[in-house]
């Protein structure tokens, strides 16, 4: 888990929390290429501003960067249409996955959703799991993919069926057991450090997909 990684959405709910993890790793160089300004400032992270596309904005790299981190994603109310929204879930991501290839990437890890699958009739459902058919293409040497259920913690922008959903479930956590452990809502930085933990653990089988639950596990264990 040495050398350089690279993240996407590193200002996103899961991306801020995964970049502070990586920035504590052993990694010696983290860059982020952003829309937004990032809060802070460290040694070790290079802040690049996100030009028309990941190749462009990355040109100035040499790498290599084994590891590449992707957290991009938006919402179909937020995007304003499915198109734009596949834009970013879908094309977004696959492209910031070939720049990474291109930079000597290795591992890539990203997050999808649970329920992503490329047959599904659910348009979102739909869209991440042709996302994971896509990069399975890749050939990447590991690809990690995460499916957490709903995610909580501090969002900036408001979406009121997110929180909702998140405070009604959180009350019902009785709810959430056995074979429906998988549903819980997840707190972002669970899913950061469980990506941590993959990235340190590797896998010998490729792609690796884990589930909401594992993912809990996984950061439960990593904190205890
Ligand atoms: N919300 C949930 O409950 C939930 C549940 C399961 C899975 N997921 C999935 O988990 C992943 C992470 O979710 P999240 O809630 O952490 O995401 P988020 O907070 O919405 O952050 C998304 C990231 O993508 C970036 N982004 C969005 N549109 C972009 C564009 N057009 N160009 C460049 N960057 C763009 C954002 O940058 P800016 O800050 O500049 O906008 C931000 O860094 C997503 O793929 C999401 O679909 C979400």
């Amino acid at each position: 888990m040495a050398g350089q990684a690279l993240i996407a959405g590193a200002t996103g709910l899961v991306g801020f929390e995964l970049l502070r993890f990586l920035l504590e790793a052993d990694y010696h160089r983290v860059v982020a290429p952003v829309r937004k300004k990032l809060p802070y400032q460290r040694e070790k992270l290079i802040e690049l501003r996100l030009q028309k596309t990941y190749e462009e904005t990355l040109a100035e790299e040499t790498g290599p960067f084994a590891d590449a981190f992707c957290c991009l994603g938006t919402t179909i109310k937020t995007a304003g249409s499915r198109e734009r929204f596949a834009q970013v879930d879908l094309n977004l991501p696959l492209e910031f996955a070939r720049a990474a290839q291109r930079l000597g990437g290795r591992r890539f890890f990203i997050v999808t959703a649970m329920g992503a699958d490329k047959n599904s009739s659910i348009f979102y459902n739909r869209t991440k799991g042709e996302l994971e058919e896509e990069l399975s293409k890749l050939n990447f040497q590991e690809l990690h993919i995460f499916r957490p259920s709903l995610l909580l913690g501090q969002r900036q922008e408001f979406r009121l069926g997110e929180r909702l959903a998140g405070s009604l479930l959180s009350e019902l956590s009785l709810v959430f057991q056995g074979p429906l452990k998988k549903y819980k809502p997840i707190q972002a930085r669970s899913v950061a450090r469980a990506m941590l933990v993959a990235a340190s653990r590797g896998s010998s089988t490729s792609p690796t997909i884990y589930r909401s639950d594992i993912i809990a596990r996984m950061a439960e264990e990593a904190s205890a």
